[in-house]
This record gives C-alpha cells, structure tokens and sequence, in this order.
C-alpha cells in the first residue's frame, strides 16, 4: 500500500513538474498582454488547470495531501510570479515601442558652412559705416546717373574749369536742350541733395558708387567713395581733424596714427587739405601708424562758402567741414591686395583668398575685422 501510494505520488508530482513546464513555456510565449491574461486563465482561473488540480485536494488522504498540497501551491506561486514578471517585461516593452514611436528629434540639423565670401568693399565700407556710426552720422546715399547741377555746378565748379576736366567723366549723350546726365564722378553730389533737403545741424557719411573714365593698377573706371558731411554753426577745421585722426586709428585698428594735412584744392572746400598718414613697409608688408613715409589717404577741407550758398544756406549763419576718400584703395591698403583690377574680376579664387566671412559684421564691440 505503501509503495502503491508512493508510486501514485511519484506519478502526481512528476505530472505537477511536466505541467509546470508547459505553463512557463507557454509564458514565456506570450507575445502580448491578452495571450499573456489567456495563459494566466487557463492555468490559475477559476476553472484552469492549476484551480482543477487544488480541487482535488479535497478527495486526497491526508498523506497524500501533505505531499501534493505544498507542491500545487509552489506550482501556482511559480506561475504568479512568473506571469507577473512576464507582464512587467510586455509592459515595458510596449512602453519602449511607443516611446521609440513617438520620439522627436529637438535637434538643429548641423549649421551648413556659409558658402561664399563678402568683398573686401563691401567689408570696408560696413567697418566705415560702423565706425561713423558709432560717433553719431548717419548714412546718405544718392543716384549714380547725376546731373551737372550737382556733381559740378553746385560744388562750386565754375563752367569750363579744368577741375571738371580732371574728372574724366563719363557722359550720357546729350538731351535736345542740350544738357546730358553723367556717371557721378564722387560722392560730393550727395552733400547738395542732403544740405537742400534737411536742416542742419547735419552729420552724414555717403557710402556710394563713383566712376571715372581711368584704369590702372590702382584706378578702375567704377570704384567707391565715402564721403563725409558735418554742418553746423561753430564746426571747425579742428573737430574735422580730431573726426578723421580716431576715425583713422580705429579703421586700421593701431593704438596711434600719424596723421599729416597738407593744403590742397578742391573747388568745394576752402580750406582744403588732403590727409596723410605715416607708415612703414617692412618687406612685403606696410604698417600703418609707425614709421617716416607718408600716405595720402583722403580729401577734407571746410565746406566753401558758395556751396552751402548753392543749397540755400547761409554762410554766416552755417559752416562744416566734409571729406571723401576711396573705399577700395583703404581696402588695398588693410587688407594687403595688390591690384584694384581684381576687384572686379569675379575670380572666385580671388574672392576666396580675400573675401571675408558673412556671418562676421564689422562691430566696434567685438572688433573691426576678422578674417
Ligand atoms: N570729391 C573729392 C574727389 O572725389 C573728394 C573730396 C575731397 C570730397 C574733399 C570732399 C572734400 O567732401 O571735402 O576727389
């Protein structure tokens, strides 16, 4: 009997260990939550596998039952805990499916190398402009195609003076009255317009576009200006001298310039004086501020008493000082180029080698230039 029971125990268990077997096989197939649930039904619910085999307890003898009692209890606390882990890890990856899903990408795509460079002139003329700016002018500009009246007459050119012969201008045919618009041959037609049209007290710089029948070297027939206009009542060669020494120092970025003014004669100042400032050329190289050899770099004077009479001011009510210099030959000078002709090449070598970086604006807080 003993050996009987034994062997009906023997039987029970081994059947409790091949039904565990079945049941954590089919856990760990379950792909998803509802097979999983389905699983747990068939084992642990009312009427599963497990729930059926714990009825039978009932109709055991008590041996019996002390042996396959804690045995079915082990079984179903294996396969609780079993479900449960398999339900944490369908959970979690669920989550991570959705989360793979639902990603956003908050990055910035990696900025692009800005392609191309700007023109020494361009570079130039901002590092003018920032400069004036910061000490208070504001920019002026005017039309290439002028009139006689305002490149010449109202400057103070008298009629058929060789001063508008210098000038080499560039004419249009004439119109049936006679007259013919021309090529602006300076920036100085923009001091008429600004001085008809505002009041002083006036303080302008006029970045522009200037042609001249002339190429070389150092001459191409449309280069740049930027000329200045100050008016008011008790400006004087003074502050004309003091505006052009910082503007000099803080352009070619040195502690100190030396700045020379050597009397000269344009028809539209009076005093008038060309400005030099000392260098230095050390081999290749020419440093600007130091040094016994001068360089002349722009015309200045004090505005004639005609001119502002020609713009419908009074003379002895209103006085100023005005200057004009050329953009691409300061260009030359900062930045080492040797030949204006190339500026207007279009050799994308050029431009490459010379040009400046676009996303860098010339800004006295944070410099003038980098390259
Ligand atoms: N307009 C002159 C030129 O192109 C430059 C110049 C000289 C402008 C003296 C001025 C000045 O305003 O005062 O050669």
């Amino acid at each position: 009997m003993a050996l009987f029971l034994l062997m009906m125990e023997t039987d029970a268990m081994s059947e409790i260990e091949t039904l565990e077997r079945e049941i954590l096989a089919k856990i760990a197939a379950a792909e998803t939550a509802s097979a999983l649930e389905e699983t747990r039904v068939a084992a642990l619910g009312k009427k599963g596998v497990v729930s059926e085999r714990m009825k039978t307890l009932g109709k055991m003898s008590p041996e019996e039952r002390k042996e396959i009692g804690p045995a079915l209890n082990g079984l179903k606390t294996r396969i609780a805990d079993a479900i449960e882990v398999k339900k944490a890890a369908l959970e979690e990856a669920a989550l991570d499916a959705r989360l793979a899903s639902e990603k956003v990408d908050v990055t910035l795509p990696v900025r692009p190398e800005p392609k191309g460079k700007i023109h020494p002139v361009s570079q130039v003329t901002e590092e003018i402009v920032a400069i004036f700016s910061a000490m208070g002018f504001d920019v002026a500009e005017g039309p290439d195609i002028e009139d006689d009246f305002h490149n010449f007459t109202a400057l103070n050119f008298p009629p058929d003076h060789p001063a508008r012969e210098m000038h080499d201008t560039f004419f249009f045919e004439p119109k049936e009255d006679g007259s013919r618009k021309l090529l602006r041959t300076h920036t100085s037609p923009v001091q008429v317009r600004t001085m008809m049209t505002q009041k002083p007290p006036i303080r302008i710089i006029i970045p522009g576009r200037t042609f001249r029948c002339d190429s070389d070297q150092t001459h191409t027939p449309m280069f740049h200006q930027v000329e200045g206009l100050v008016i008011d009542r008790d400006s004087h060669m003074g502050h004309l001298k003091g505006t052009l020494e910082a503007f000099a120092r803080t352009f070619f970025e040195v502690d100190s310039v030396k700045t020379r003014f050597r009397p000269h004669f344009f028809p539209f100042t009076e005093p008038s004086a060309e400005m030099d400032i000392g260098y230095e050329r050390v081999g290749n190289e020419i440093r600007i501020g130091q040094g016994e050899a001068w360089m002349e770099i722009l015309g200045c004077g004090m505005v004639h008493p005609n001119v502002l009479r020609n713009c419908g001011l009074d003379p002895d009510e209103y006085q100023g000082f005005a200057w004009g210099m050329g953009v691409d030959r300061l260009a030359m000078l900062k930045y080492g180029i040797p030949d204006l002709r190339d500026f207007f090449a279009s050799d994308a070598r050029w431009i490459e080698h010379y040009g400046f970086d676009p996303l860098d604006q010339p800004n006295l807080a944070v410099g003038l230039s980098r390259k």
